[in-house]
């Protein structure tokens, strides 16, 4: 069976299988360890084997590999790309910082490493708010995600200069989704990502990070949740939390996060392919920006 291949070539290789929660539930269950972008970002940086595969898109394996170096990071199909990380490259950011001088740049995690290598500081969408709460009264040029940058802007009373970018699966949305959803679940409890555009989020009761929501769902005593993200995570959810119900707004689902699947993890471990190579001098400036997020604990 093709789970044991992997278990076996795992072992051989001492890999550690690393999967972000919107990837295949199949392919989940096969890691050893499944987060959002900041849990997964974290764990990159405590792991001693010396193969990581990373199952999630490319800009999260390419963190791991500036955190984690001298790792092998392995991703199953490098192909996988995030729509909004392309939506900012390394030199129309250098124009932005060019048309504002004196702005501290924060990226969003959701970028390519050139772009963080250009950047102050990197947050998540699970540590955004905190740390752009160290920051108030600051001018900040916020990057990529122009619907995280004004959902924590708006929260702490801050006015953000963002980039236009977006998730496209997440900000198409559209709050009457939300509604009809609402209405036909009375007494459900809303979770959105914060990728969701300004009336999605409104529509939501809490706006939270994957990682945030699998927390939260564990906590709230609504017994039904409507969840406004990709589909993928109720997998885990659900398997969490037995005895709630999961449902998802809108069936979002990202084609990236699903192509890691345990064909192409077992190749990967195999033929020991596709391994995320960051040019050294991107990857020192990179680190400087991820690893000042990783400090505020
Ligand atoms: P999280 O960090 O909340 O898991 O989000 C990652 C992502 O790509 C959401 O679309
Ligand atoms: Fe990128 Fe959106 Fe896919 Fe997340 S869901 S990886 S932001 S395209």
């Amino acid at each position: 069976m093709i789970v044991d291949e992997i278990e076996k070539l795992k072992r051989e290789r001492s890999a550690v299988i690393l999967a972000h929660n919107y990837s295949r539930p199949e392919v989940q269950d096969i890691a050893d360890f499944t987060g959002d972008s900041l849990e997964l970002a974290r764990k990159a940086t405590e792991i001693e084997s010396p193969v990581i595969v990373f199952c999630g898109v490319y800009f999260m394996a390419e963190t791991a590999k500036i955190l984690n170096p001298s790792k092998k990071v392995l991703i199953p199909d490098p192909s996988a790309g995030c729509p909004m990380a392309d939506m900012i490259t390394a030199q129309e950011l250098r124009l932005f910082k060019a048309e504002h001088p004196g702005a501290k740049v924060v990226c969003y995690v959701n970028s390519t490493a050139e772009v963080k290598a250009e950047c102050d500081i990197s947050v998540t969408s699970g540590n955004a708010e905190k740390i752009l709460s160290t920051m108030k009264g600051e001018k900040i040029l916020f990057v990529p995600d122009m619907h995280l940058g004004s959902y924590v802007a708006e929260k702490l009373g801050e006015k953000y200069e963002c980039w236009k970018g977006c998730c496209p699966i997440h900000a198409a949305l559209k709050a009457e989704e939300v509604e009809a959803s609402r209405r036909a679940n009375p007494g459900a409890v809303v979770f959105a990502h914060p990728e969701c555009n300004e009336g999605v989020r409104k529509a939501a009761d809490e706006c939270l990070s994957t990682g945030g929501m699998c927390a939260r769902a564990k906590e709230v005593a609504a017994k039904k949740i409507l969840v406004a993200t990709e589909k993928g995570i109720l997998h885990r959810l659900k398997k969490e939390n037995p005895d709630k119900e999961f449902i998802a707004v809108g069936e979002l689902e990202c084609c990236d996060m699903k192509k890691a699947t345990l064909e192409n993890v077992r190749d990967a471990l195999l033929y020991m392919r596709h391994e995320v190579v960051v040019d050294e001098e991107i990857s020192r400036k990179a680190k400087r920006s991820i690893d000042s997020m990783l400090a505020v604990k």
